[in-house]
């Protein structure tokens, strides 16, 4: 059995003392509704310890939304695994769309820094997804496979424990559109049956696969409900308790 698993990634919004109050409303709030999903919140790094503050007593786990792919050293601007560990951070997101287009991360960076995140003991939420031009092309299952066999290069069955994937198909962050449920729940069983190939029936059976892209209160049932959907990774709606307590108590 799969247990839901939603996420917001916060991106380049909440200063450290607007993070800190979110996330204690946040928490409060998901108390009182009985939320009973695998919560995750990704503060950008210099927000990361007040809300980890702010949560103490909580179950909501606090991740980051990048490292580097180096232990140490000479990488100016840089974040190191062990920095966050050091937080008490054991979650990463690696791979999103934006760090992909805007920053150029390539499949064989991503696969550095999950390779890192697992020789760490860090959980990791790994982004995949294909652009519009991708969808229209018919590359859809061509641009999963890529990233998946790619980032997941050289990482154990025993590892992919750790490892949730995040469909986010590029088109549909933060442009209102969704995937339909249909689609979404599609592109899901594929990467699930990539990874059964990849690994295993079991370990594929296991994987977590969130979707991500424009999910709010109003489509998160629909999502919710297909078979291969175990989760969300939301942007936008992550950032109100009134947007975002719809979603983590979907089920309520
Ligand atoms: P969005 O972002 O919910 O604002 O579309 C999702 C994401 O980028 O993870």
């Amino acid at each position: 059995m799969r247990k839901a698993y939603i996420a917001g990634n916060w991106k380049m919004n909440m200063t450290p003392g607007k993070g800190a109050a979110f996330a204690s409303e946040l928490a409060k709030a998901a108390k009182d509704a009985g939320a009973d999903v695998k919560i995750m919140v990704a503060p950008p790094f210099v927000t990361i310890p007040a809300v980890i503050d702010a949560l103490k007593g909580s179950d909501i786990i606090v991740a980051a939304q990048n490292m580097n792919d180096h232990k140490s050293g000479a990488y100016t601007g840089e974040v190191a695994p062990e920095m966050l560990k050091d937080l008490g951070v054991n979650t990463v997101i690696l791979g999103h769309s934006e760090r992909r287009s805007y920053y150029g991360e390539t499949d064989e960076f991503i696969n550095r820094k999950v390779l890192l995140a697992i020789e760490e003991g860090m959980d990791v939420v790994l982004c995949v997804g294909e652009t519009l031009e991708e969808r229209e092309e018919g590359k859809l299952e061509e641009v999963l496979s890529a990233q998946l066999s790619g980032d997941l290069m050289n990482v154990s069955a025993e590892a992919m424990s750790h490892i949730t994937i995040a469909y986010e198909p590029v088109w549909a962050i933060g442009t209102g559109k969704t995937a339909t449920p249909e689609d979404a729940d599609s592109a899901h069983a594929f990467i699930r049956s990539f990874v059964a190939k990849l690994y295993s029936s079991d370990i594929a059976e296991n994987l977590i696969i969130q979707y991500g892209g424009s999910v709010n209160a109003s489509n998160v049932k629909a999502l919710m409900a297909k078979e291969n959907i175990d989760g969300a990774l939301v942007g936008g709606a992550s950032l109100s308790v009134e947007k975002f307590l719809p979603i983590i108590t979907y089920n309520k």
